[in-house]
């Protein structure tokens, strides 16, 4: 499969493209990177992410097609996005991802592809990624312990995430795992997990809870902050050390003596990390949002499905990159909508 751009993994992710061209926001802070959620359906139901009943999937023809995110992906690809992640939902639950995947591989511009996925079905799929060249798999895992897991997801899939994860491990394609703490839950996980980073090369992450659980039981406060998990952290293992990340990383991870891995912390909540922000997300339902904090601001699938050719949808990109909020609180305040309910990270996409 010659044609097929395998020098990209490991390129570096600086554009060649003239300022011109690129995304940039008023306070010059410039998108490569898109998040493309491809479904809002799932096969777990995580109590952080979605109510345990009753959930209203949107129905098909609400979802861009395939073919309309190829267009769209190429449009970003010209104004500079050179990295993709793929989330959802759940991406495997989507019929056709993988044909997806192997169009976007071929895309010129597009240089990094990776994956979110809980990891129930992805199993089957891991040495086609491997051989696509995926750049990493985050894989979603809040508990090691089987009570625990099945408390959280509401689903007996336990077995299916383990056995993905030392899959992959197998196949060396790059791991993180994410963990949403959720409060006394699952705290008791956070040294289990950081010690997977002894035993296996991968990167462990904690995750501060966010408000996006599709209730109105949102939380003003966090039991547990980032603050606090690196504090567990240091106790647990002395000598952690920060490690330096990329300036626009969500991350700030640590290593700590004698483990392969890393372990770190996404302040979610906090949101710490909003200065360097160099993403978009493309929601399930097709909206176009600045910021994981705001409503979609711009409705990417009403522009598609329209006869607007491609500077158009160009000039619609750029115009509501321009108009970015400076961070996720300004973003928050403007997307009340008085209703109190927040819409779930399924459809968002994480
Ligand atoms: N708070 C924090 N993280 C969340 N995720 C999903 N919902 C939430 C939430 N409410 C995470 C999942 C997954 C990624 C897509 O987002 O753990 O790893
Ligand atoms: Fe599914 Fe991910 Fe939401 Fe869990 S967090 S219900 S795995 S989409």
């Amino acid at each position: 499969m010659s044609h097929i751009n395998t020098a990209a993994t490991a390129a570096p992710l600086s554009s060649p493209l003239p300022d011109s061209r690129m995304l940039i926001d008023r306070f010059g802070r410039r998108i490569n990177y898109v998040r493309l959620a491809v479904t809002d359906r799932c096969n777990l139901r995580c109590a952080y992410c979605m109510p345990e009943k009753g959930m209203r999937f949107l129905p098909n023809d609400q979802l861009l097609s395939f073919s309309e995110m190829e267009r769209l992906m190429g449009i970003l690809a010209s104004l500079g996005v050179d990295k993709v992640r793929i989330t959802g939902g759940e991406p495997f639950v989507r019929p056709g991802i993988m044909d997806f995947l192997r169009r976007l591989r071929q895309m010129e511009g597009i240089r990094q592809i990776s994956i979110t996925t809980n990891g129930v079905l992805t199993g089957q799929y891991l040495a086609e990624l491997k051989d696509l060249g995926i750049a990493g798999i985050n894989l979603s895992l809040d508990s090691l312990e089987r009570e625990r897991f099945l408390r959280i997801t509401r689903r007996d899939a336990f077995d299916e995430v383990m056995a993905c994860f030392h899959r992959a491990l197998d196949d060396e394609i790059p791991l993180k795992i994410n963990m949403v703490l959720m409060g006394d839950l699952n705290s008791a996980d956070i040294i289990p997990m950081a010690r997977l980073s002894k035993a296996y090369p991968v990167e462990v992450r904690f995750i501060e809870e966010m408000p996006f659980n599709g209730t109105d039981q949102g939380k003003s406060r966090l039991n547990w902050d980032y603050r606090r998990i690196i504090r567990t952290l240091e106790e647990a293992f002395p000598g952690m050390q920060p490690r330096e990340d990329a300036p626009t990383s969500t991350s700030q991870n640590f290593t700590i003596p004698g483990h392969r891995g890393t372990v770190g912390v996404i302040a979610g909540f906090s949101r710490t990390f909003c200065g360097t922000c160099n993403r978009i997300r493309i929601t399930s339902r097709g909206t176009l949002k600045t910021c994981l904090y705001g409503k979609g601001e711009l409705d990417v699938k009403a522009l598609l499905r329209s006869r607007a050719d491609d500077s158009a949808i160009e000039n619609a990109f750029r115009l509501q990159v321009r108009r970015r909020f400076k961070d996720g609180w300004e973003a928050e305040q403007d997307a009340r909508d008085g209703t109190g309910v927040s819409e779930s990270m399924s459809v968002i996409g994480g």
